[in-house]
């Protein structure tokens, strides 16, 4: 049987991806260790698991140097790439949304409207879906910050709990989108380690049979 190796995003899709691993009967002492080491063995199976940042889970099954990988659909919708979607593992939940600060007037006016995100790609789309040419920012880190400083009208960004949102005087006012982590595939991987490739997405689905 082939190595395969799987990119797992890094944060808060780790855990819930090693549970389900360990539902699956992999052993995840190595992954699990707290050290720097980014490539981790799976001991009692033949699969590596590759500790990566979100885009570049795609970039790395994209290009074939990890058979598979776990990334959120965020990711996803925003860099897009050459690689097959195999599952919705129904983890990792959350939305995409509008939010603005708390009673101001989004549509209201004729200004242009600038909006701070993430995913500037996603933002551009929603908005072009609306017939709306808006400014887009893109922030790297907390976008909640934007409009607090006054950068933009609103963000675009995923929520979870809300929390954020509410202890920064931010309101969702539309949401768009439901999120959660999804298994890729690489396309050459799914054709020459197409058993592997089953047997893994099999258990997967069905963790608790295996
Ligand atoms: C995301 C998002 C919000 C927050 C929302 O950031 O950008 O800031 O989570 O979660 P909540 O609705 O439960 O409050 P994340 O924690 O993934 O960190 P990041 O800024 O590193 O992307």
């Amino acid at each position: 049987m082939n190595r395969l190796r799987i990119a797992v995003t890094k944060g808060r899709l780790l855990e819930d991806s090693l549970d389900l691993f360990e539902k699956m009967g992999l052993d995840c002492t190595e992954v699990r260790a707290d050290t720097r080491k980014l490539i981790l063995p799976i001991t009692n199976y033949p699969m590596d698991v590759v500790l990566s940042k979100a885009a570049d889970v795609l970039t790395y099954v994209s290009h074939g140097v990890c058979d598979l990988g776990i990334v959120g659909k965020d990711t996803i919708m925003e860099h897009g790439g050459s690689f097959y979607e195999m599952l919705d593992l129904g983890f990792g939940k959350c939305r995409f949304a509008l939010a603005v600060p708390k009673g101001s007037d989004f549509y209201g006016g004729y200004r242009d409207r600038v909006l701070a995100s993430k995913y500037p790609n996603v933002t551009k789309a929603y908005f072009a879906g609306k017939g709306m040419d808006v400014s887009v920012i893109k922030i790297e880190g907390s976008v909640e910050l934007a409009p607090i400083l006054g950068l933009a009208d609103g963000i675009v960004d995923i929520v979870e709990t809300g929390t954020t949102l509410k202890e920064n005087g931010l309101a969702v006012i539309e949401e768009f989108k439901n999120i959660s982590a999804r298994l890729i595939c690489n396309k050459t991987s799914f054709k020459f380690k197409n058993k592997d490739i089953r047997r893994i997405v099999k258990a997967l689905k069905t963790p608790a049979e295996y």
